[in-house]
C-alpha cells in the first residue's frame, strides 16, 4: 500500500477506478488516477475535492500555500509557519519551538484531505483563528471559486519538472516497486501523475501571479536555494509580518532559514525517524519527506535522453507564457 501524500497515494496500482463514469471522469487506461476537471486525481481524492468545493468555506484573509507534490511543500510550511509565529516562538534559542517536535507537514493543515496528524474534515478548518495559513496541491481551476472571490492569497512554490519527477518516483517507489524509473517517466511526460498534468498546475498560477501580482506570489524551489535570505524576506512581506531593520540587524532572517534548512530539519527526531498514520491507517515514514533536498539531483536518475525529452515536452507546454525552468 502506498505511504503517499495526499498526491502520492494515487500511484499505488490502483485501478479502482474502473465504472467511474460521473461527470468530468474520464478512465484511464493504466490504473492510477482518473481525470476529473482536466485534473489527473485518484478516486479517493477525487471525493475529497469535492468535499473541498462543497464544504470550505474561504476567508479574505486565509493564505494557501499551493505546491505540486514533491515541489518543496515541507520547505515552505516550515518557512511560513516560523515566520508567522517568530514572537511567540523565535527561530534561534527556543527549545520549545514547534518544529523541534512536529513534523513541518503537521503544522500547516491540508485543505483538500485529512493529512497525517491532522484528521479534520474540511468543516473543521473552521475553528482556526484567523488569518489561517492552509496547504493545498489543487490546480487553480479547482480552487473553490470563493478563494479567488475573497481575494486569497496564494503563495505557489514550483521546482524544474525533472527534479520533481526523480524526487516523486523515490517517494512513491519506496511502497511501489511496479513503479520503476521508466514507469514513472512514461506517465510523467504524459502528465499522468496526481494533480497533473504538471504544466498544467504551474501555468495556472504563473498566469494569475501576473494578471493578480498583489494575489499571488510565485516562487521556485532552485531560486528559494540559491537565495534563502530574499525569499525569507519576500515571503514575509507577502504575508503582511515583514522583517524589521531591527530583526534583519540582530539576524533573525538567517535564524529562519537556518531553523528551516534541509539538514536541520532532517536532523530533528521527529524527522528522521517514526511512522506517521496517514490517511485511513496507510504507514508513513516522517523521514520520506527528507531525501536529497538537491537543485540538480535528476542528474543521478534520468538519462541524457530522459532529460532532454521531458525539458522538450515542458519547454513546448510552456511556450510563450514567460515561464521558464
Ligand atoms: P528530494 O526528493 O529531491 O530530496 P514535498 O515537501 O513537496 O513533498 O517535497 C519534498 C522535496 O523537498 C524532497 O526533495 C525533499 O528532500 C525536499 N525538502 C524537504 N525539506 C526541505 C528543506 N527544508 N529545504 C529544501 N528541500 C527540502
Amino acid at each position: 500500500r502506498s505511504k503517499g501524500s495526499p498526491a502520492m497515494a494515487g500511484a499505488q496500482g490502483e485501478s479502482n477506478h474502473n465504472g467511474v463514469g460521473d461527470e468530468g471522469f474520464a478512465p484511464k487506461k493504466e490504473g492510477f488516477w482518473v481525470l476529473y476537471q482536466g485534473c489527473w486525481l485518484r478516486p479517493v481524492a477525487v471525493e475529497s475535492v469535492k468535499l473541498v468545493q462543497e464544504q470550505f468555506q474561504a476567508r479574505p484573509d486565509d493564505v494557501l500555500l499551493v505546491t505540486y507534490p514533491k515541489c518543496g511543500t515541507t520547505w515552505l510550511k516550515a518557512l511560513a509557519f516560523t515566520i508567522t509565529n517568530r514572537l511567540l516562538h523565535p527561530a534561534a534559542g527556543d527549545d520549545a519551538h514547534p518544529l523541534l517536535a512536529r513534523h513541518p507537514q503537521d503544522l500547516v493543515p491540508f485543505l483538500e484531505m485529512p493529512y497525517r496528524q491532522i484528521q479534520h474534515p474540511v468543516a473543521e478548518l473552521e475553528e482556526l483563528a484567523s488569518p489561517r495559513i492552509l496547504s493545498t496541491h489543487l490546480p487553480v481551476t479547482l480552487l473553490p471559486p470563493s478563494v479567488s472571490g475573497l481575494g486569497c492569497r496564494v503563495v505557489y512554490l514550483c521546482r524544474n519538472p525533472k527534479d520533481v519527477l526523480v524526487s516523486l518516483w523515490h517517494f512513491i517507489n519506496k511502497v511501489n516497486e511496479t513503479y520503476t524509473i521508466d514507469k514513472a517517466f512514461e506517465l510523467f511526460s504524459k502528465g499522468e501523475s496526481s494533480y497533473g498534468p504538471i504544466w498544467e498546475h504551474n501555468l495556472g498560477f504563473w498566469k494569475k501571479s501576473l494578471s493578480e501580482s498583489d494575489r499571488v506570489l510565485f516562487l521556485k524551489y532552485d531560486e528559494m536555494m540559491a537565495q534563502p535570505v530574499e525569499h525569507v524576506k519576500m515571503l514575509a512581506e507577502f504575508l503582511r509580518v515583514p522583517f524589521t531593520e531591527e530583526e534583519v540587524s540582530r539576524g533573525v532572517v538567517e535564524d529562519v532559514v537556518h531553523l528551516c534548512s534541509f539538514d536541520k530539519l532532517k536532523s530533528v527526531p521527529v524527522n528522521s525517524s517514526g511512522v506517521s498514520d496517514w490517511i485511513g491507517g496507510v504507514p508513513m515514514e516522517n523521514s520520506s519527506f527528507f531525501r536529497a533536498g538537491k537543485v540538480g539531483d535528476w542528474a543521478n536518475h534520468l538519462t541524457e535522453e530522459m532529460a532532454k525529452k521531458l525539458d522538450g515536452i515542458v519547454e513546448e507546454k510552456l511556450r510563450g507564457s514567460g515561464l521558464t525552468f
